[in-house]
Protein backbone atom coordinates (compact mmCIF):
# COMPACT_ATOMS: atom_id res chain seq x y z
CA UNK A 1 0.00 0.00 0.00
CA UNK A 2 1.04 3.44 -0.72
CA UNK A 3 1.98 5.74 1.97
CA UNK A 4 -1.17 8.31 2.21
CA UNK A 5 -1.73 11.12 0.19
CA UNK A 6 -1.16 13.48 4.04
CA UNK A 7 1.77 11.67 4.46
CA UNK A 8 -0.07 10.13 8.22
CA UNK A 9 1.44 6.98 9.54
CA UNK A 10 4.46 6.44 7.58
CA UNK A 11 7.76 7.38 6.36
CA UNK A 12 9.02 10.60 5.15
CA UNK A 13 11.10 8.87 3.23
CA UNK A 14 12.21 5.48 1.75
CA UNK A 15 16.26 6.67 1.25
CA UNK A 16 15.75 6.89 -2.62
CA UNK A 17 16.93 9.66 -4.69
CA UNK A 18 20.00 10.62 -4.26
CA UNK A 19 24.00 9.09 -4.93
CA UNK A 20 24.97 6.08 -2.93
CA UNK A 21 26.76 7.21 -0.02
CA UNK A 22 28.00 4.25 1.32
CA UNK A 23 28.56 0.39 0.33
CA UNK A 24 25.71 -0.50 2.38
CA UNK A 25 23.62 2.07 0.30
CA UNK A 26 24.76 1.01 -2.54
CA UNK A 27 24.12 -2.62 -2.61
CA UNK A 28 21.17 -2.13 -0.73
CA UNK A 29 19.91 0.11 -3.85
CA UNK A 30 21.19 -3.56 -5.71
CA UNK A 31 18.55 -5.42 -4.26
CA UNK A 32 15.69 -3.31 -5.68
CA UNK A 33 12.64 -4.50 -7.80
CA UNK A 34 10.66 -3.09 -10.21
CA UNK A 35 7.28 -2.29 -8.93
CA UNK A 36 4.89 -3.52 -11.56
CA UNK A 37 1.47 -1.23 -12.06
CA UNK A 38 -2.01 -1.00 -13.71
CA UNK A 39 -2.77 -2.33 -15.98
CA UNK A 40 -0.40 -5.32 -15.97
CA UNK A 41 -2.09 -8.60 -16.32
CA UNK A 42 -0.01 -9.93 -13.51
CA UNK A 43 -2.08 -8.00 -11.08
CA UNK A 44 -5.22 -9.97 -11.30
CA UNK A 45 -2.83 -13.67 -11.37
CA UNK A 46 -4.03 -15.92 -7.75
CA UNK A 47 -0.63 -15.64 -6.29
CA UNK A 48 0.24 -19.44 -5.33
CA UNK A 49 1.18 -20.81 -1.50
CA UNK A 50 4.95 -20.82 -0.57
CA UNK A 51 6.31 -24.68 0.23
CA UNK A 52 8.99 -23.83 1.86
CA UNK A 53 10.70 -20.93 3.69
CA UNK A 54 14.23 -21.14 2.29
CA UNK A 55 17.57 -18.49 1.42
CA UNK A 56 16.35 -17.93 -1.66
CA UNK A 57 12.48 -17.05 -0.20
CA UNK A 58 14.54 -15.14 2.51
CA UNK A 59 16.25 -12.92 -0.05
CA UNK A 60 13.45 -12.06 -2.01
CA UNK A 61 11.77 -10.89 1.15
CA UNK A 62 14.51 -9.07 2.14
CA UNK A 63 14.33 -7.27 -1.69
CA UNK A 64 10.80 -6.83 -0.83
CA UNK A 65 11.42 -4.76 2.37
CA UNK A 66 13.88 -2.72 0.38
CA UNK A 67 11.70 -2.14 -1.95
CA UNK A 68 9.03 -1.19 0.05
CA UNK A 69 10.87 1.32 2.17
CA UNK A 70 12.40 2.96 -0.74
CA UNK A 71 8.71 3.21 -3.21
CA UNK A 72 8.36 4.42 0.06
CA UNK A 73 5.00 2.48 0.44
CA UNK A 74 3.58 0.79 3.70
CA UNK A 75 2.57 -2.87 2.60
CA UNK A 76 4.24 -4.62 -0.36
CA UNK A 77 2.86 -8.06 -1.81
CA UNK A 78 5.23 -10.51 -3.72
CA UNK A 79 2.92 -10.17 -7.10
CA UNK A 80 3.31 -6.24 -7.16
CA UNK A 81 7.09 -7.13 -8.02
CA UNK A 82 5.80 -9.70 -10.45
CA UNK A 83 6.40 -12.91 -8.30
CA UNK A 84 3.20 -14.89 -7.88
CA UNK A 85 3.34 -16.29 -4.70
CA UNK A 86 1.98 -15.81 -1.09
CA UNK A 87 4.06 -13.29 0.57
CA UNK A 88 3.80 -9.58 1.93
CA UNK A 89 5.59 -7.19 3.85
CA UNK A 90 4.59 -4.74 5.94
CA UNK A 91 5.74 -1.72 8.40
CA UNK A 92 3.48 0.76 9.62
CA UNK A 93 6.05 2.53 11.76
CA UNK A 94 5.46 6.36 12.08
CA UNK A 95 7.90 8.36 10.88
CA UNK A 96 9.71 9.37 13.96
CA UNK A 97 10.03 5.45 14.83
CA UNK A 98 12.42 3.42 13.61
CA UNK A 99 11.68 0.97 10.87
CA UNK A 100 9.97 -2.46 11.76
CA UNK A 101 8.76 -4.33 8.86
CA UNK A 102 6.58 -7.59 9.36
CA UNK A 103 6.78 -10.34 6.96
CA UNK A 104 3.47 -12.42 6.42
CA UNK A 105 4.42 -16.06 4.54
CA UNK A 106 1.05 -17.72 3.25
CA UNK A 107 -1.36 -15.23 5.23
CA UNK A 108 -4.84 -16.60 5.90
CA UNK A 109 -7.49 -13.97 7.38
CA UNK A 110 -9.24 -16.14 10.33
CA UNK A 111 -11.65 -13.64 11.79
CA UNK A 112 -12.92 -10.20 10.51
CA UNK A 113 -14.97 -7.82 12.93
CA UNK A 114 -18.16 -6.80 11.72
CA UNK A 115 -17.32 -3.45 12.58
CA UNK A 116 -16.19 -1.23 9.69
CA UNK A 117 -13.74 1.62 9.19
CA UNK A 118 -12.69 3.58 6.35
CA UNK A 119 -8.85 4.83 5.29
CA UNK A 120 -7.82 6.68 2.62
CA UNK A 121 -6.08 3.69 0.43
CA UNK A 122 -3.14 4.17 -2.04
CA UNK A 123 -1.40 1.32 -4.24
CA UNK A 124 2.10 1.22 -5.04
CA UNK A 125 0.83 -0.29 -8.36
CA UNK A 126 -2.10 2.18 -9.12
CA UNK A 127 0.41 5.53 -8.49
CA UNK A 128 -0.88 8.60 -7.31
CA UNK A 129 -4.61 7.65 -6.91
CA UNK A 130 -6.79 7.71 -3.22
CA UNK A 131 -9.80 7.10 -2.41
CA UNK A 132 -11.62 6.14 0.76
CA UNK A 133 -12.50 2.16 0.90
CA UNK A 134 -14.69 0.86 4.33
CA UNK A 135 -12.96 -2.58 5.25
CA UNK A 136 -13.55 -4.49 8.75
CA UNK A 137 -11.81 -2.52 11.70
CA UNK A 138 -9.82 -5.54 12.38
CA UNK A 139 -8.59 -8.77 11.19
CA UNK A 140 -6.85 -11.81 12.74
CA UNK A 141 -4.12 -13.15 10.58
CA UNK A 142 -2.06 -16.04 10.34
CA UNK A 143 0.93 -16.90 8.36
CA UNK A 144 4.51 -17.53 8.63
CA UNK A 145 7.28 -14.90 9.20
CA UNK A 146 10.65 -14.22 7.77
CA UNK A 147 12.30 -17.86 9.95
CA UNK A 148 9.42 -20.38 8.63
CA UNK A 149 7.57 -19.74 12.29
CA UNK A 150 3.81 -19.51 12.46
CA UNK A 151 2.61 -16.88 14.15
CA UNK A 152 -0.86 -14.83 14.54
CA UNK A 153 -1.41 -11.30 14.48
CA UNK A 154 -4.48 -9.39 15.91
CA UNK A 155 -4.82 -6.04 13.85
CA UNK A 156 -7.00 -2.95 14.30
CA UNK A 157 -5.99 0.37 12.85
CA UNK A 158 -4.31 1.18 9.95
CA UNK A 159 -2.58 -2.41 9.88
CA UNK A 160 -5.95 -3.99 9.71
CA UNK A 161 -6.50 -2.05 6.51
CA UNK A 162 -2.97 -2.85 5.19
CA UNK A 163 -2.95 -6.20 5.98
CA UNK A 164 -6.02 -6.70 4.02
CA UNK A 165 -5.07 -4.20 1.43
CA UNK A 166 -1.99 -6.95 0.64
CA UNK A 167 -3.88 -10.26 0.77
CA UNK A 168 -6.25 -8.84 -1.39
CA UNK A 169 -3.37 -8.28 -3.82
CA UNK A 170 -2.45 -12.11 -3.30
CA UNK A 171 -6.47 -13.10 -4.70
CA UNK A 172 -5.53 -10.45 -7.56
CA UNK A 173 -7.97 -8.17 -6.21
CA UNK A 174 -7.04 -4.31 -6.62
CA UNK A 175 -8.40 -1.51 -3.77
CA UNK A 176 -9.80 0.10 -6.78
CA UNK A 177 -12.45 -2.99 -6.67
CA UNK A 178 -13.57 -1.69 -3.52
CA UNK A 179 -14.99 1.62 -5.24
CA UNK A 180 -17.92 2.17 -7.08
CA UNK A 181 -17.46 1.23 -10.92
CA UNK A 182 -18.06 4.38 -12.07
CA UNK A 183 -14.68 5.42 -10.57
CA UNK A 184 -12.71 2.27 -11.23
CA UNK A 185 -13.23 2.75 -15.02
CA UNK A 186 -11.94 6.14 -14.78
CA UNK A 187 -8.72 5.05 -13.23
CA UNK A 188 -8.14 2.14 -15.23
CA UNK A 189 -8.81 4.08 -18.39
CA UNK A 190 -6.21 6.45 -17.15
CA UNK A 191 -3.75 3.98 -16.60
CA UNK A 192 -4.21 2.33 -20.27
CA UNK A 193 -3.95 5.39 -21.64
CA UNK A 194 -1.30 6.08 -20.31
CA UNK A 195 0.63 2.56 -20.67
CA UNK A 196 -0.73 3.29 -24.52
CA UNK A 197 1.12 6.61 -25.00
CA UNK A 198 4.35 5.41 -22.99
CA UNK A 199 5.08 3.31 -26.11
CA UNK A 200 3.91 -0.52 -27.17
CA UNK A 201 1.88 -0.78 -23.65
CA UNK A 202 4.35 -2.82 -22.57
CA UNK A 203 6.20 0.02 -20.12
CA UNK A 204 4.78 2.47 -17.87
CA UNK A 205 8.21 4.85 -18.13
NI1 LIG B 1 -1.51 -2.25 -3.24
Amino acid sequence: MARQRNGGGDRPEGGGGGPPQSPERFLALMSLRHIITLPDPKLRLISKPIERVDAALTRLIDDMIETMHDAPGIGLAAIQIAEPIRLLVVDVAKKEEPAAPQVFVNPEILWRTDERSTYEEGCLSIPEYYAEVERPASVRVRALDRDGKEREVLAEGLLATVLQHEIDHLDGVLFIDHISKLKRDRVIKKFQKAAKRAGEGSHVL
